[in-house]
């Protein structure tokens, strides 16, 4: 089983079940203008995030890694016409091309990009009241995973959802002995989710075009 099968599958599934459209479309092209690397979620992951909002009822979102807002499209378009979703993205060329893309979705009275290290702007956002958030997507600087879950448990209440992208990285997240530090910082979200009793969760492992990867899924309890 090979990428090409992955690709072909997931291509299949877009087609099938119409999930792009036209801003979603324009949103990656800009993003391929500005010369932003294509590591956006895929349409079906996108799709994914939607329903895991809509399913929450969700009506305040943070996302860690903005990228060109790809994501953010998916996300805000569950969210009703008061919700929030904040944004924090650290490359200031990454965020202008998010901000146009977000624009292009009419979602800039709903959506927030803050330009920064999310590290730094984390802090910020607590100190604004801006939460509790019922949904967080985790999708930044990798090694940073085990600190952006922590935030995320501080931002939260009962219920909400934390949702880590790229934590099965390519299989490395079995390897006990990698020096990789994404990898390593994965297996701590992972130890994370089997003992801190604030969550509780799941790791599903995917294929796709974005090749094999996963998801670690909490609820906070
Ligand atoms: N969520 C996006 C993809 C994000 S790619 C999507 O699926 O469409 C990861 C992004 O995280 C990149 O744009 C990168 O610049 C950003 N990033 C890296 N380190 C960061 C940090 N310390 N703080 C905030 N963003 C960071
Ligand atoms: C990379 C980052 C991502 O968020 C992703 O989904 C895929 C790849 C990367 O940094 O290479
Ligand atoms: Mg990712």
């Amino acid at each position: 089983m090979t990428q090409e099968l992955w690709s072909a599958v997931d291509h299949y599934i877009d087609d099938e079940l119409g999930l792009t459209d036209p801003v979603l479309e324009a949103a990656l092209a800009s993003n391929a203008e500005g010369g932003l690397p294509a590591i956006d979620v895929t349409a079906a992951q996108g799709k994914l995030l939607y329903m895991l909002a809509m399913l929450a009822g969700a009506r305040r979102i943070l996302e860690i890694g903005t990228l060109g807002g790809y994501s953010t499209i998916w996300m805000g378009r569950a969210l009703p016409p008061n919700g929030k979703l904040i944004t924090l993205e650290f490359d200031p060329k990454h965020a202008a091309v998010a901000k146009s893309n977000i624009e292009g979705a009419g979602l800039s009275e709903i959506v927030d990009v803050r330009v920064g290290a999310a590290l730094d702007s984390l802090p910020l956002i607590e100190a604004e009241k801006g939460g509790p958030f019922d949904l967080f997507f985790i999708d930044a600087d990798k090694v940073n995973n085990p600190n952006y879950f922590e935030w995320a448990v501080r931002l939260s209440r009962p219920g909400s959802i934390i949702i880590v992208d790229n934590v099965v990285r390519e299989g490395g997240l079995a390897d006990a002995t990698s020096e990789d530090a994404a990898i390593r910082a994965s297996r701590k979200v992972a130890e994370l989710l089997g003992s801190d009793p604030r969550v509780d969760g799941t790791v599903i492992q995917t294929v796709g075009t974005k090749g094999y990867d996963g998801f670690a899924i909490a609820m906070v309890v």
